[in-house]
Formats: C-alpha cells, structure tokens, sequence
C-alpha cells in the first residue's frame, strides 16, 4: 500500500466499514451476496492493514474488532429487560386447534391471523443495540436471568455490530430475541474435529451450539460456525414507531439489518398455519438446520396484549412440535470402523428400520466409553434417532426386550483392518500404522480427493477402495502417477470414464495453495484455517517451516492447531509425499486474486456523484489500478464527472477511452 495520510485513511476506512456492513447485510439478511469470499477478504485484509497503521481510528463496532476479547473467568449475570418466555406445546392438530377456539373465544372475534415460524433448535439469546450499536447480548437462563454473553455473541458473523439506517429510524434502544444454531454440515464437521482430537461427540446442533456460545474464551466461539435467526423484538425505544403486528415487527427487524428466518409466513387462518407446519415438516429434511416444530403467533399485537401472558409462556402463541424421529429395533452387531487418522469407532448393525422416510441400517456408538455408559450390547433392542442428516444414534436400549443372550463389547488390541497395534487415546483408540493402514489410506486419499479439497471428480468412495485394493495407490501422491490403462484394468472403467478421471486429477494439480494444505488432512485444520495459512505463509515450504509461535500469532488459530500443524510437517511419511507431490507440479504457491482494475490506470476529473475524488483514487488503488492526475498516453481510462475540466479535452485529444461513473461503478461490479 502506498503512504497514505491519516485523513485519508479516515475516509478509506469509513468506506471499508461500510462497504463491509453493507456486504454482511446482502449475505446474511437478504441472501444475495454481490461479491466473492475472496473479495470480501480483500475488504476485511484492507481494513485491518490500515487500522494496524492508524490503531488511534480503530472503534468497538469496526467489523474487525469482532473477535479478541480476553477470556472471562465466569459469566456475569444478567437481568433481562422482560421475562424471556418460553412456549407452551401442542402435539398434534387437536390441540392446535383447541387453542385457537380459546384464542377467538376470550377475544370475542370470528377470527384472528397468525404468524408462523420454524421452530428453531438451537439456543435463545437477548441481543440489545443502543442507538443502532450493539451493546449486550446475553443467554436465556430461567428467563428471568441469563448470563453476559456479549464478546461471545459478537462473534457471530451474522449479528450486525451496527444496525441499518437507510430504510428506518434507528431506535434509541432495542432488545431483540433471536435462536442461536449451529448448521448441520457444521456439526458434523465440528464432530469429526472433535473425535480426532481425541474429544468427546456431541449429541446434536443444539447442544454444539450452546457449548460453542458458551466458551469463557471469546476467542474459542469465534472458531465454532454459529449463526442466527432473530424472531422478536422484546422492547423498542424509539419515536414515532408503533408496530402494530408481529409480520411488521418481522420485517422491521429484517430493515434493520437482523437476520429473520426467510420460511416465516402470514397466515390467514389456523387452518394455512397447520397446513405450514404440514409442509415444514416434510421441508424439515432439506433444511441446512434443525427445526423441531413451528411456532404458530397471534400476529396483531393489540391481540397479544388483550390474551397476556402466563409466568412462564405467552398465551397468544404455541410450539407446534414435529413428532420424534426416533423408531425401535435390534442391534445384529457392533463392528469397529477405522477413520482418516486411525480412530477407531465402534459402530451399531442395524436390522433396517424406517425412521420418518429414510432408512436407517447403521448407527455410530462414539467410543468405548460411550458404548459402556449407555451398557449398549450386541443383540440389544435400541430406540433410535435422527436429526436431520445428522448420523443416526443410539438414544437409549430397551432393557426390557433384554433375553440374556446379549453379548457386551469391548475395543479389539489390533487394528481391525490392518492387525497393527492400537493405543488409547483419551476416549479413543487409534490405529498406528498411519497410511500404511489400508483404511487410513483410503479415507486419506477420498479427503484429497474430495469437492472442498482438490475437487477430483469421480474419485469418490468406491474407486478409492478398488484403486488401493489393487494396489495402485499406495500414497496420496500415487494419484498422480495413475495411467489410463491402470483404470481400464478395473471394473468401473470404460474409455470415457477413465478419461475423464485422468483430465480431473489433471486439472486438480492447479487448485491452488488453500485447497492443498486442506486437503493434506492436517488434524484440525479445516477448510477455514487452511485459507488463512495460505494467505498468511504465501506458500507450502513456508508453512513447513513455520514453529507453533509463528502459527499463533495468527489471530484464529490457537496452540492445539499450531502443534498439529508442526507435528505434522514433522512426520517423514508426509514430508516423503509433499516431496513427490512437488515432482508433480501440484501448485504449491497462494496466489493473490487480482483485483477488477488490474495494471489499469485511471484519470478523473469533474464532480463524482457517489465518492470524492480520494474515494475513487483509493478505490483503483485498492483493485489492484493506478489513479493519476495527469493525462498521458500510459492512461487507460479517464472517468468524467459533471463539469469535467481540460482533462477530458486532452483525453478526447489523445483518444483515450472516455467513461462516466456508471460505468466506472460497473467495472467494479458495485451495485449503487
Ligand atoms: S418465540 C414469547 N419463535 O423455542 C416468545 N421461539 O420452546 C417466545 N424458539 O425458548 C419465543 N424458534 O428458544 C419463538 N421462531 C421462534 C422460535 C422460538 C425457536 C425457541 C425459543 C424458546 C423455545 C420454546
């Protein structure tokens, strides 16, 4: 960056935030992002680099300043500003029903309109913003009291640090209420990290996401993927805003810049808001999180005064609940899987049982301490559940079904798939012999392989399996070595197929440095962290030479990363492997995207209607161009405002490419 004094960088800064902000606000309220990640890092690299100059302009609400705050011993204590109520539930459409009769019966109506909302499964939290800047965010608790959660909900990527002006009046005070979840593929993901830590599973997104909100370190919530929906606005303060529905209030929350579930829906009658839940329900499997039921609201507000409220749940609203997804039947076996880094996990045989439209043959049992302390045996009759498309578990064993022929299980002293010698773990039992373990290799190589790592395609599962089952691939970088006759000599192959998986793995050696360092399955370092290190070591033989104190001063990455990293740069086996890799040309180099404006230089001259002068030239500087005050032949542009000066005459006389504003917008690619 060049030097820059310390108005401009004002100025540049203030366009950043907000440029940030509103980016945030077309992502996650309105679902329509405008940029790529990369670009939005670009924004986010900027700012940060300039507010490390000029540390004196850095303010709490800066987008950068969401995470950092030190850990806390324990919660403080915090008295909501109401009581945060809970629902009382209905199971089915009778009781839904009968609700609404007592609802128009006690109103003296013919009828009344409702809102309905997906029932989210997550964790209720109280946000309050003080004029427009958000102030305290805390959990449920009893309702009456929750605990001070405010640097833990801040870094939350989807809860604005400032709420939107443009569309409304920013209140002088607002509470909002909102579900905190954490995403299915998160979970699993977050699972699968945690299992290879050596750590305990959790049993579902609810409680990941009440555990990640609830770190004393900010920092460790920061690195959970958690995000919100907000559904109420608790108490408002502000002139002039009479919000008389819950649909207003939705949408008024919406214009401030908080994310509203977008399933949310009017109903005329309680017959569209059962025939909602009716169609959630069947929804519920595609959803990227857990709902388990809808809330079904009385939607004019004068209404819910009227109707009131109970101690501890309102009277105008109910949780219509989905039934459990839970179903019995008998484990024919416990058999122990091997996974990517040699944890072995005992696994529950099922005989097949439809659980709500899919059918359910296996079930994960964690560990051996799992398995004990739920007394889970061969032979046993289980209720199981599932959670979306979370991996089916075992929730409980019929004691009772019990015949006495049940057999008790315990961990093998070898690798089942290999024969090595097992240590404990922890919980945990892994297999040694790393990727000389046939199914260690395999699970490495579908890892390298898959859509979020190299993004080799038709490199799945089963070819994997019959690929090291022939012993043509031995090491990850054997992938490399694969000829189209070595395919053509396997049963899945015919010509086409085959040429095609040579093109893909091809093509897979240019993905870049990010996708590379994920896809060497480094334990704890997700797809995230892998694009960090690549934007912080620049390349592959950097990060292999950095220590565990260079890795932690990386703001993201704590000590268990930075030594996993370290020990695996360690390890012979792989240093032998990024070796051959090398010898493959793989990329191995992070590549600086470019920006729109590239090498380009621009002129201006005359009034811009949407920046300064210092704006535009910033702008052009910041994509990657050259803004200049003079007009030459080196120039590419010049952009003309209103009453343009002799630059534009001379432009014309050299014949440069003359263009307006809008299209100095247009290149790049923002929308005003
Ligand atoms: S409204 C007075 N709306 O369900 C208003 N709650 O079982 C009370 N929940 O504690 C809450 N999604 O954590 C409301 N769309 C939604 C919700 C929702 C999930 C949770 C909330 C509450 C629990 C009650």
């Amino acid at each position: 960056m060049k030097e820059i004094t310390r108005e401009e960088a004002e100025k540049r800064i203030k366009w950043l935030r907000d440029e940030i902000r509103r980016h945030n606000y077309l992502y996650y309220v309105l679902n329509k992002p405008e940029i790529s990640d990369e670009e939005y890092d670009k924004l986010m690299d900027e700012l940060r680099e300039l507010e490390e100059k000029f540390p004196e302009l850095i303010t709490p609400d800066s987008p950068t300043q969401r995470i950092g705050a030190e850990p806390s011993k324990e919660f403080r204590s915090i008295k909501h500003l109401k009581p945060m109520l809970s629902l009382d539930t209905a199971r089915n459409e009778e009781e839904v029903r009968a609700f609404h009769k007592r609802i128009v019966k006690e109103l003296g109506v013919a009828n009344v309109d409702y809102v309905a909302e997906p029932k989210l499964d997550g964790l209720s939290v109280e946000v309050i913003y003080e004029n427009g800047k958000y102030v305290l965010g805390s959990t449920r608790g009893d309702g009456i009291e929750g605990e001070d959660v405010t640097e833990n909900i801040k870094t939350i990527r989807s809860v604005p640090l400032v709420l939107r002006s443009d569309e409304i009046k920013i209140p002088k005070k607002i509470a909002v209420r909102g579900e905190v979840i954490m995403h299915i593929k998160d979970f699993e993901e977050f699972n699968k990290e945690l299992i290879e830590r050596g750590e305990e599973p959790l049993a579902n997104p609810r409680n990941a996401a009440a555990g990640s909100l609830r770190r004393l370190d900010p920092r460790e919530t920061a690195e959970r993927p958690l995000d919100i929906f907000f559904y109420e606005i608790m108490h408002y303060e502000g002139d002039d805003l009479k919000i008389e529905t819950h649909w207003e209030a939705l949408s008024i929350l919406k214009k401030l810049g908080l994310k509203i579930n977008p399933l949310v829906r009017k109903c005329e009658s309680i017959d569209e808001a059962i025939e909602y839940h009716n169609e959630m329900e069947k929804k519920r499997e595609k959803l990227e999180y857990e709902i388990d039921g809808v809330v079904i609201k009385v939607n004019k507000m004068e209404y819910q005064e009227k109707l009131g409220s109970k101690t501890r749940s309102p009277r105008w609203a109910i949780a219509y609940k989905f039934p459990p997804r839970k179903e019995e039947t008998e484990i024919v076996d416990i058999v122990v899987g091997v996974g990517r880094t040699g944890i072995l996990t005992p696994v529950a045989l099922l005989k097949p049982v439809d659980v709500k439209g899919v059918t359910v043959s296996r079930a994960t049992l964690h560990n051996e301490d799992y398995v004990r302390q739920n007394d889970i045996r061969k032979g046993d009759w289980v209720r199981v559940a599932r959670a979306g498309d979370v991996i089916p578990e075992v929730v409980e064993v019929i004691k009772e079904k019990r015949t006495g022929k049940e057999e008790e299980f315990s961990m093998p002293d070898k690798c089942p798939v290999c024969g090595s010698h097992v240590i404990k773990e922890g919980a945990y039992y892994r297999c040694t012999a790393g990727l000389s373990c046939p199914a260690q290799l395999k699970r490495s190589i579908e890892h390298f392989a898959s859509k979020n790592a190299m993004d080799i395609e038709g490199l799945g599962g089963k070819t994997v399996d019959l690929l090291v089952e022939n012993e043509l691939i031995k090491g990850i970088s054997d992938i490399y070595k694969l000829k189209k006759e070595d395919l053509l000599s396997l049963p899945r192959f015919a010509e086409k197929s085959a040429e095609n998986l040579i093109n893909a793995i091809e093509k897979s050696k240019k993905k870049g440095l990010a996708r590379l360092i994920y896809a060497l399955g480094i334990p704890n370092v997700g797809e995230h962290t892998a694009r960090l290190l690549a934007k912080k070591f620049g390349s592959l033989d950097k990060l292999m030479k950095a220590t565990e104190t260079d890795l932690m001063a990386i703001r993201e990455i704590g000590p268990e990363t930075a030594r996993s990293i370290v020990n695996f740069f360690k390890e012979k086996k792989n240093l032998e492997e990024i070796e051959e890799l090398k010898k493959f040309g793989i990329e191995m180099e992070y590549e600086r995207k470019k920006g729109k404006l590239e090498g380009k230089v621009f002129v201006f001259t005359g009034a811009l209607k949407n920046f300064t002068r210092e704006e535009a030239k910033e702008i052009v500087e910041a994509e990657g161009g050259t803004a200049s005050n003079t007009v030459s032949r080196n120039v590419d542009y010049v952009v003309v405002g209103e009453k343009p000066g002799g630059k534009y005459a001379k432009a014309k006389e050299l014949g440069i490419k003359i263009i307006n504003e809008d299209e100095f917008i247009k290149m790049l690619g923002m929308k005003e």
